[in-house]
C-alpha cells in the first residue's frame, strides 16, 4: 500500500539551501509525477511572512534553480500546497500553533500523520528543535510515520557528534534518523556500486593485485562564497572529508554485500571506514597537506584570498584544500594508496575518481617502447556524468607508436539536465522510506574517527598550512605527496 503520503515540514524555510535546492527538488518532483497525491509543504523559519508573500519567495527560487525551468500552471496547482508558518526555535508556544497547524493540514491533505521533518537549519539549532518536537508530542508514532533529515555538519568531532546523536534517539529512532550526504544522491554515486558489481569486466582486477592507486578528487572553482562564518570553524577536512570524500571511498572500496538490501550495503561500506589507517603523529607531516587560497584568477576574472573574504579572519588558518593519503587495511587493498584531494578555488570544477592500475612487467613492448602509459579507469561524477577508459593502442601509420586511447561514456553529454539533482532524489527516497542514500550513525562515528586522527595529529606536531594561489591545482606539497610514491594527480579535464 502506498503509504508515501505526507507533510513535509522544513525548518529553514527562508536559507539559502531550501531556496537552492529543497523547493526546486520539491517542485522537479511533482513536474515529473513523483509527488503523492497527497502532500504539502510547511516552511518554517524565524521571519515573518505569509503564505502568499512565501510562495512568491519560492517561485522565485524556482524560478532560478530548478532544472525544469518554470511552468506556470504546474507551478501554480504546486505551490497552493506551500505554506509558511513563523516560529522562533527555542519558543514553546511556537510549536503550539505549529502543531495546530499541521493537524489541520493533515486533515485537508489527508497525510495520516506522516511527517517528514527536514532540519535545513544551522547544527545548533538541532537539539532544540528536536526537543520541542518531543515536548509537544509531534514526533509521536499514533500509527503514522515520522521521520527526521539531517543536513550536515553532524558534529565537528566524534564527541560532539555522539551529543547530537544521543539527542537525536532521544526522539526518533535510528531507522527514522535520515543523514543527509548529497554527494549520495548523485547519479554516478548510484552507479559505483553497478560498475562494480555488475560488470565481470572489473569485479576480478579490484583488488591490490591489479590496482596499483586510487586518487579521488573534488575540485571546486567556487570560494568560501557567503559562509565565511561556518566555514572557518569547519575547514575542507571536516566540510568535504568527512562526509563526501569518505563516503565516495567507502563505495570504491566495500566489499560486495549480501544483497542490495539498506543495511547490507551500509555494513560494508561501514568496514571500509574501520579499516582505513588512523593518521598519527609520525605520518602525518608525510601523508597530509593543508592548503589555503591566496588572490588569483578563476575564469579570466581576479579573485580574493580566503583571508580577505567576508566573515573570515585576516590571519586565519582554516584549510580551504586538503590532500591525503590513506591506505585500506584489509586484504583487497593492502598496500594500495588512496589519495584524496579538495579544494575551494581551483583550475577545474569536477569530482572523480581515478582508478589507476598497475603496469605489465617490462617486458615486450613495455620494453621496447616503455615507460607506457598506465592503464586508467575514471568514474566521473560531475560535472560529465560517466566512466571514461584509458589504454594503450598502436597509432595507425608505418612506424610503430604506442599511443594511450580513451573509450569514454558521457551519460549526461547528449541530453542536457537529463539526471535528477541529488536532493530529487534525496527527498523522494525520504518520503518512500528508503534510507540507503543515507549515512546511518556508525558510517558518521567512523568517518569522525578517522577524521579526529587527522585533527588531532595536527594539533600535536607542527602544523603548517601553505597557501596556494586562486585557480591553481592547489598547494605544491599536493604534488609532492603522490611524487615520492612515483605518482602524479590525474588532472584529466572532460
Ligand atoms: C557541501 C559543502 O557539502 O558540498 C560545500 O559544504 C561544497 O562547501 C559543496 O561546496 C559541494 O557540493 P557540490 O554538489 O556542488 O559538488
Amino acid at each position: 500500500m502506498d503509504n508515501t503520503s505526507c507533510l513535509m515540514v522544513i525548518f529553514g524555510g527562508t536559507g539559502d539551501l531550501t531556496k537552492r535546492k529543497l523547493l526546486p527538488a520539491i517542485y522537479n518532483l511533482y513536474v515529473e509525477g513523483l509527488l503523492p497525491d497527497n502532500f504539502a509543504t510547511v516552511a518554517v523559519g524565524r521571519k515573518a511572512y505569509t503564505h502568499e508573500e512565501y510562495r512568491m519567495i519560492a517561485r522565485e527560487s524556482v524560478m532560478n534553480f530548478s532544472r525544469n525551468g518554470m511552468n506556470e500552471d504546474k507551478w501554480s496547482a504546486l505551490s497552493e500546497r506551500i505554506y509558511y508558518e513563523k516560529v522562533e526555535f527555542h519558543d514553546p508556544a511556537a510549536y503550539v500553533s505549529l502543531k495546530n497547524f499541521l493537524n489541520e493540514l493533515d486533515k485537508r491533505y489527508q497525510t495520516k500523520g506522516n511527517r517528514v521533518y527536514y532540519l535545513a537549519v544551522a547544527p545548533e539549532y538541532f537539539e532544540v528543535i528536536a526537543e520541542q518536537l518531543h515536548d509537544h508530542k509531534m514526533a509521536e508514532n499514533n500509527g503514522a510515520w515520522q521521520r527526521v533529515v539531517i543536513e550536515k555538519p553532524f558534529g565537528r568531532d566524534l564527541r560532539s557528534a555522539e551529543y547530537l546523536n544521543q539527542k537525536l534517539s532521544q526522539v526518533f529512532d535510528e531507522s527514522h534518523i535520515y543523514r543527509i550526504d548529497h554527494y549520495l544522491g548523485k547519479e554516478m554515486l548510484q552507479n559505483i556500486m553497478v560498475i562494480r558489481f555488475a560488470n565481470g569486466l572489473f569485479e576480478p582486477i579490484w583488488n591490490n593485485r591489479y590496482i596499483d592507486n586510487v586518487q579521488i578528487s573534488i575540485d571546486e572553482t567556487v570560494g568560501v562564497e557567503n559562509r565565511g562564518n561556518y566555514y572557518e570553524k569547519a575547514g575542507a577536512l571536516r566540510d568535504m572529508v568527512q562526509s563526501h570524500m569518505l563516503q565516495l571511498l567507502s563505495l570504491v572500496a566495500m566489499e560486495p554485500p549480501i544483497d542490495l538490501s539498506t543495511d547490507a550495503i551500509r555494513d560494508e561500506k561501514v568496514k571500509v571506514l574501520r579499516s582505513l589507517r588512523p593518521i598519527t603523529r609520525e605520518t602525518v607531516s608525510s601523508s597530509v597537506v593543508r592548503g589555503q587560497y591566496g588572490r588569483g584568477t578563476i575564469d579570466g576574472k581576479p579573485v580574493v584570498a580566503y583571508r580577505e573574504e567576508e566573515r573570515v579572519s585576516p590571519d586565519s588558518d582554516t584549510e580551504t584544500f586538503v590532500a591525503l593519503k590513506t591506505y585500506v587495511d584489509n586484504f583487497r587493498w593492502a598496500g594500495v594508496p588512496f589519495y584524496l584531494r579538495t579544494g575551494k578555488r581551483l583550475a577545474d570544477r569536477s569530482a572523480k575518481i581515478v582508478i589507476q592500475f598497475k603496469q605489465l612487467p617490462g617486458i615486450l613492448y613495455f620494453k621496447e617502447y616503455g615507460p607506457l602509459e598506465p592503464n586508467l579507469l575514471v568514474i566521473w561524477i560531475q560535472p560529465r556524468e560517466g566512466v571514461y577508459l584509458q589504454f594503450n593502442a598502436k597509432k595507425p601509420g608505418q612506424k610503430y607508436n604506442i599511443v594511450p586511447v580513451q573509450m569514454d561514456f558521457c551519460q549526461n553529454c547528449s541530453l542536457y539536465n537529463n539526471s535528477p539533482e541529488a536532493y530529487e532524489r534525496l527527498l523522494y527516497d525520504v518520503m518512500r522510506g528508503d534510507s540507503t542514500l543515507f549515512t546511518r550513525w556508525d558510517e558518521v562515528e567512523y568517518s569522525w574517527r578517522f577524521v579526529d586522527s587527522i585533527v588531532n595529529a595536527w594539533k600535536d606536531g607542527k602544523d603548517t598550512i601553505e597557501v596556494y594561489e586562486a585557480g591553481t591545482w592547489g598547494p605544491t606539497g599536493a604534488n609532492e605527496l603522490l611524487k615520492k610514491d612515483g605518482f602524479e594527480w590525474w588532472n584529466i579535464t572532460a
